[in-house]
Formats: structure tokens, sequence, C-alpha cells
């Protein structure tokens, strides 16, 4: 069964289109049924208009607005949407939301691509702070959602070489083409839920299953 997913996005949307793309040419499992936003002028939502994909926005602050994620639950729900799929989204998701995607396994369905070696440069600005530290090496990372910023278990990591860039746009644009590449694949099993979970030192494991 195709998992009718989400997508979560507040800006440019360039993984929300790569996603879309990887559907398209048959490289991603998945119906992307909905694409939240939290900024009105968020280019991502061009990219949905474009595409056809039902489009919804939740603005405003969620501590100043404690109905906001009631809200997103609602819309989510109205989309019998089974999986979040995070990509750029700025904003943090509280407890209580994500336990509203827990499954009965522990994990929570929400996955995040974030743009560093985690646990190195969680936050803003990934690339530029890897760029502006010297480190020769960086990379991507796909994990699934849990409480705490860029925190969650690990799916799947790519590093690569940056000693050789002369700006962080550079590496930026290394890192992207990785992004648009890895998010998809590691989505498939994701998706599938083809994959062990397992507690260890309280911290979430998350192992792919060799077979499928
Ligand atoms: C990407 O670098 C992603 O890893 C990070 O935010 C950026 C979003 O870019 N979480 P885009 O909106 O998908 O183009």
């Amino acid at each position: 069964m195709m998992k009718r997913v989400a997508v979560l996005a507040s800006g440019r949307g360039s993984n929300f289109e790569a996603l879309l793309d990887a559907v398209k040419a048959g490289a991603l499992e998945a119906n992307i049924a909905l694409l939240l936003c939290d900024r009105r002028e968020a280019p991502a939502l061009k990219i949905a208009e474009k595409w056809k994909i039902p489009c919804f926005v939740v603005e405003g602050q969620p501590k100043q607005d404690p109905l906001q994620e009631q809200r997103m639950v609602e819309v989510l729900e109205s989309h019998d949407i089974r999986f979040l799929v995070l990509a750029g989204y700025r904003r943090i998701l509280s407890s209580g939301f994500i336990q509203s995607f827990r499954s009965p396994h522990g994990y929570a369905r929400i996955t995040n691509i974030h743009p560093s070696l985690l646990p190195a440069f969680p936050g803003l600005h990934s690339y530029q702070r890897a760029f502006e530290y010297g480190a020769k090496v960086t990379g991507v990372t796909v994990h699934l959602v849990d409480d705490g910023v860029d925190q969650g278990p690990i799916c799947a990591q790519e590093s690569f070489e940056i000693s050789s860039c002369q700006t962080a746009e550079e590496v930026e644009q290394r890192g992207l083409e990785i992004e648009h590449r890895l998010y998809p694949e590691t989505l498939n099993w994701i998706l599938q839920e083809n994959f062990d979970y397992r507690v260890e030192r309280s911290r979430g494991v998350c192992t792919r299953r060799s077979s499928g």
C-alpha cells in the first residue's frame, strides 16, 4: 500500500520537489498527498501549486497559539496522512504533536533531513557552519524525529569532502545534490517501516532490515 505522506516545509522546497520528481520517476513509493507550510510566502507553495498538491498554511508562533498544532493534527488526520516528511521545516514540533504520530513500536512516523553529519552542527546554517569551522568533511543525515532539535534515531548518513570548497555556497550545492538523492532513497524503506527499532542507553536505534 502506498503511504499517504505530508511534506512539511518552510522555504525553498528543493527537497520537496526532489521527492515529487522521485515519485514521478518511480524511484519513491509514496503518495505525497499534502504540503504543510508555516510561511505564506514560502517558495515551496509555488512548487505545490505547479504539481497540484493540496497545501495548508499554519502561520504564527505555536507558543502564542496553543491550538495551532491541534489544527495541524486535524488537517493531517482529515487527509488520512500516515507519515510526516520534514524537508526544511524550521519550526520545532512539540512532544505532544510528535506523540500523535507515534507508532505502537515506539518511534514517531516523522522523518527529517539535516544538512550535517549529526550530532555535529545541529540547528540552522549547518553547511555554512561546517565550512566556517574549517571541517574537511561534512554530510547529510536522514533521521526519525523525536523530542529535541535535530535528534532522533539516525537512518542514513552520507559524508562528502569539503576541503576543496572555496565558499559555503559551494558546500551547500554539493550537499543538496546528495540530499535530493539520499532522501527518496532512504524514505523508500522508512515509509515501508522496513526497519528494526530498539532503545539502547535511552536512545532510539533504527536499523534497516536486510530483506526487502
Ligand atoms: C536543506 O538543506 C535541508 O537539509 C534542511 O533545510 C534545507 C531545506 O532546503 N533541513 P529546501 O527547502 O529543501 O530547498
